[in-house]
This record gives structure tokens, sequence and C-alpha cells, in this order.
């Protein structure tokens, strides 16, 4: 539930009554998306995608709370455009609206604000376009503190092969003569945790679940040029994840979705491409032990439960290696399904690698585990 207060809070959304988890459910979903899908200015790549999810059998599989999430991605993205998606619908992923006590940020601050000084006035204040002066200015802030933590910490040669792509109007700032926006950062704290407790030189296939616009694995793809990396998520997320990835790297070979009847028709495709997008439900097409890294970074504790146990049995089957980052403890808002970190359903056989408190968010844990 307190995502849930604190996405109103940084969408600063209105809403006309309070929602109530059965005011929105798959059928009303599909009523809504069968009005909605012929306004104007709906990409045609995310009409056909939206038209497979509900039409799939998908909808029925997605908590209620993604389906309300999602009406709400496919208008912002319909009517502000992709142009502005990490102003807007990547508020709903992981672009966090909050002040510096908020347990996002709060150990960014804990030994003062002294790097705050070294940025230029006019950088820190600059104000985002779709974000108001007072949330551009605490964006702005945590900016500055992450980037200086994360070099504190070593990460300097990794910063610079980072500089965060103008696509999608991001909220990013001039640091040492750079654009850095959280998304770059965040996504670098995550290849950073897993790079320290495995060599990243193994990995030459990575599966990335609920993957949102895209921004980890634009971060591990510049980390690891090499690498096959396949995105399994629902639309509008995939839509945004494919629009922007192959943009970002458009030399490389791309498997798009499309409804795949027959797998065999597509097995030569899907082994050639550096970049695959899946639904869920075609994961299937992926080969037994596969993937060498398989990852869920804040989405398990948004699904179903069975829905987690799929991802679980599929990381199982496909990986050698998964990393899952999520709340603490949760409950998912609408769905009413709580989430405590220890109740994800980890297979007797695994390793445990590594599992603890996340600095940046820190009321976030993370885990990694060897699949044995
Ligand atoms: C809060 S966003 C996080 C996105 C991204 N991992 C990030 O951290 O920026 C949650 C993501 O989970 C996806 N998602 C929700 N339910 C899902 C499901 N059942 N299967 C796959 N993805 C799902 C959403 O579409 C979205 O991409």
């Amino acid at each position: 539930m307190r995502f849930f207060f604190i996405f109103l809070f940084a969408m600063g959304a209105v809403f006309s009554s309070a929602l109530r988890s059965d005011e929105f459910d798959a059928s009303q979903f599909k009523s809504w998306w069968l009005d909605f899908r012929d306004t104007e200015g709906i990409p045609e790549k995310l009409k056909e995608m939206e038209d497979y999810f509900v039409s799939s059998g998908l909808l029925e599989e997605s908590s209620k709370f993604w389906l309300f999430l999602n009406r709400r991605n496919i208008e912002q993205i319909t009517y502000q455009g992709y142009e502005n998606f990490k102003q807007t619908v990547a508020c709903n992923y992981f672009t966090w609206l909050v002040n510096r006590d908020h347990g996002y940020a709060k150990n960014l601050f804990r030994n003062g604000t002294q790097f705050l000084d070294t940025i230029a006035p006019a950088e820190l204040t600059k104000k985002h376009a779709l974000f108001t002066e007072m949330q551009s200015l605490q964006y702005n802030q945590t900016t500055v503190m992450f980037y200086f933590y994360l070099i504190q910490n070593g990460a300097g040669p990794y910063l610079e092969k980072l500089e965060e792509p103008q696509f999608g109007n991001p909220p990013s700032i001039t640091i040492s003569g750079k654009s850095i926006s959280q998304d770059t950062l965040n996504s670098l704290l995550e290849y950073l945790s897993i790079a320290t407790h495995c060599s990243m030189s193994t990995v030459s296939c990575i599966l990335e679940v609920g993957a949102g616009s895209g921004r980890t694995a634009w971060c591990f793809l510049k980390q690891c040029p090499n690498v096959k990396y396949i995105i399994v998520d629902y639309p509008p997320a995939l839509y945004l994840s494919q629009t922007y990835l192959t943009s970002v790297f458009p030399d490389k070979k791309a498997f798009l979705f499309r409804p795949i009847e027959n797998a065999e028709s597509v097995q030569e495709e899907l082994d050639a491409a550096e970049l695959i997008f899946l639904t869920p439900d075609q994961m299937r097409l992926v080969p037994d032990k596969s993937v060498d890294l398989f990852m869920a970074i804040d989405c398990l504790h948004e699904m179903k439960k069975n829905e987690v146990e799929f991802y679980f049995h599929e990381a199982n089957r496909l990986s050698s290696l998964f990393y899952y980052k999520c709340w603490m403890d949760t409950v998912v808002p609408l769905d009413e399904i709580p989430y405590p970190f220890s109740s994800y359903p980890v297979r007797f056989s695994w390793r445990k690698i590594f599992e603890g408190e996340c600095i940046i968010p820190s009321d976030f844990s993370h885990a990694f585990y060897q699949v044995l």
C-alpha cells in the first residue's frame, strides 16, 4: 500500500474517488481498451501489443494494480507522447519524485549535503518540463548526491561508459560534463550489485522480466556490449523498452514483439537476435538453461502470487543466476496481496550468493542466487 500512496504523491495524480479493488478488473480494462484503442495518437505498435494482451489471456493473469497502471501509462504515451516517457510513465517505474527524507534517498543525505555545493546553481535548480520546480529541485539534489555516492564507492570507471540517452526527455542534469539521471545511477547500482559477485565475462545471455522502459538493459548493454538481452513484459512497458532500446542500439539485431503461432518458424531468428522482446506467454520459446542471468527488478511485489511462482519456475528452468530486488515488505495495492521479502518461493536447491538491504531505495531488499 505504501507504494500506492507514494505513487499518488509522486504523480500528483487526481482521482475522482478512491479506487476500490472491485472497481478495476480485467473486464473493466477490456471495455476501456476497446473504447480507447481508436484514440488518435496511439502508436500502431502499441495498439498491436495491447490487442494481443487483451485477446491472448494475458489480461486475466495481470494484477489489478498493473491493469490500473497500464491504463494510466497508455494514456500518458498517447497524450504526452513517447517523446516524454522519462518524465511521465517512468514515474510509475523507478523515477522517484520524493524529498530527501523519504526512504528512497535518505541514505544519500545521511552524511551531509556538501556535494550539492560543487554543482552550478543553474544546474541544480534546472526545471524539467513535466515536473514542478520543487519536484525538479528535489530530483536534481538527489541525483547529485547519488552520483557522488557512486564515485566515492569506486564506480567512476563504470560511469565513464554511461551518459543518459536523450530519447524520452530525461530529467537529467550535467555533472562532470555529462548528462546524468537517476535511471543511469540506479541501473549502475544494480549492475555493480551483480558484477561484484560474479564475473560478467561469463554472462552471455540475460533475461529481464518487468523491465519497464529498458533502463537497466541499457546500462548492462553499455557495460557488456556483447551480451544477448531478452525482455519479458506486458505492454505498454514492452512497447517502451522495444522502442527505446532499438533506438539507443540501432545496430543490434532485434527480434521485435509479434504474436507467434509456430515456435519453429521463429527459432532461427531468435537464435540470431541480440535483443529480444517477448510477452510472458512467449517465454516458452526460450530453451532450458539458455540464460546466464535472470533479473526481476521492482516488479515481483506487484504481481499475483501465481505470476511470481511462474517466474521463479522460469528462473529455475532457464538460468544459472537469479537476481531480484523488491520492497522489503509491501502489499500490492488493489489486489491486497502481502509481500514480505521472505515470502518469495526460492528453491531449496539454490545457493544464496547474497541477500540484504539496498542502499537506495533504503526500504528495498535484493537477493542473488546461483540456480542449481
Ligand atoms: C514498477 S515497474 C519497474 C520497471 C523496471 N524494472 C524498473 O525498475 O525501472 C514494474 C514492471 O513490471 C511489469 N509487470 C507487471 N506485472 C508483470 C507480469 N505479470 N509479468 C511481467 N511483467 C510485469 C510492468 O509492466 C513494469 O514493466
